[in-house]
């Protein structure tokens, strides 16, 4: 049995610029992921790592100029890649939902709460009348809207920020959805907002059957709400594992790095901050080999040279679902 969902071998690609000038930027290399069912997948790395690139040729919304060059994406036991554009707009806010970083650009500032929660309703469950708007308002209090039946003739800039993404998020699971993705969805908050909506998040997965994949470039938000992760890195997979295992044992040196930077960060001693050095290379000028070698303190000649493959390390004590893409695990 295939898992809810499988990512096999993507990769992605963006051409820039047309005919001999035109130029075909590797966005994302050869990524498999699988979201079980109930599961909530963790996608962490750093900005312009590919976590919403991701997300984009999950829901088949690549932005212009680019394409899959590989690989297959199954959503319960159906090839998304192979689905018509109108198979998946009929999946696309029904069975599988997002949630951005900006509630603001997701919502329509011209349409009342209301009218925009009616609108899926109606368009993916026929809803009407009084039996739609009851649905909506009970929706809204799921998310703990207080005065819900207020709020749903509100206009979106009538509302605060957290306010909007709790709007996003009951949204998102108006019609109880095998997936729902959020993509930073707290990133944009400020930190007591941040953290009443984790513990919204946390309090719906243990409500609702979705599985989650929950993107973010925070480690403390991994530890919070996923039970499994995947480290991307220059649009690799870097490492992947329970995270459980993450934070016992890092086994790739960027997700070391992001874990020593989160510590740096809690600890009030400036002294003590810690960033990983450089920056994550751009799509079309990429290092050969691994992608982190740049970066990476442990580097060798073979680093430099050759990528190294995603692989189940060869220590006795590291339990089979750990993998990482490095050259000091590979025996
Ligand atoms: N429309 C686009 N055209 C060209 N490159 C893009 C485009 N969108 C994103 N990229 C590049 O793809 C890479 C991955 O981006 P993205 O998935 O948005 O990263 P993340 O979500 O991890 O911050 C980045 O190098 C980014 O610059
Ligand atoms: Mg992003």
């Amino acid at each position: 049995m295939r898992a809810l969902v499988e990512i096999e071998d993507l990769s992605v690609e963006i051409l820039r610029g047309r005919g001999k000038n035109g130029q075909v930027l590797p966005i994302l290399r050869h990524i498999d992921l699988s979201v079980e069912k109930g599961e909530v997948l963790g996608l962490v790395g750093e900005s312009g790592c590919g976590k919403t690139m991701t997300i984009l040729a999950l829901m088949g919304l690549l932005p212009e100029g680019g394409r899959i060059s590989t690989g297959k994406i199954w959503f319960q036991d159906r090839e998304l890649t192979a689905l018509s554009r109108r198979e998946i707009e009929a999946l696309r806010g029904k069975r599988i939902t997002t949630i951005f970083q900006e509630p603001m650009t997701s919502l329509n500032p011209l349409l009342s709460i209301g009218e925009q929660m009616k609108e899926i309703l109606y368009r993916h469950e026929g809803l009407k009348g009084k039996a739609n708007r009851d649905k909506c308002v009970s929706l809204l209090q799921a998310v703990k809207i207080p005065e819900a039946e207020k709020i749903y003739d509100y206009y979106p800039f009538k509302l605060s920020g957290g306010m909007r993404q709790r709007v996003m998020i009951a949204m998102a699971l108006s019609c109880e959805p095998e997936l729902i993705i959020a993509d930073e969805p707290t990133t944009a908050l400020d930190v007591t907002t941040q953290a009443q909506i984790l513990d919204l998040f946390n309090e719906l997965r243990g409500r609702t059957r979705s599985s989650f994949i929950f993107v973010t470039h925070d480690l403390g938000i991994i530890a919070e709400i996923a039970d499994r992760t995947a480290v991307i890195y220059a649009g690799y997979v870097v490492e992947e594992c329970s995270v459980a295992a993450l934070f016992e044992r890092p086994l790739h040196p960027y997700t070391d790095g992001l874990m020593r930077s989160r510590m740096g960060r809690r600890n009030s001693n400036r002294a003590n901050l810690y960033s990983i050095p450089g920056v994550v290379p751009v799509p079309g000028n990429m290092p050969p080999g691994c992608p982190f070698a740049p970066r990476c303190t442990y580097t060798t000649e073979q680093c430099r040279a050759e990528l190294p493959p995603l692989a189940i390390p060869s220590l006795p004590e590291i339990e089979g679902g750990h993998k990482v893409r490095c050259w000091r695990q590979v025996s």
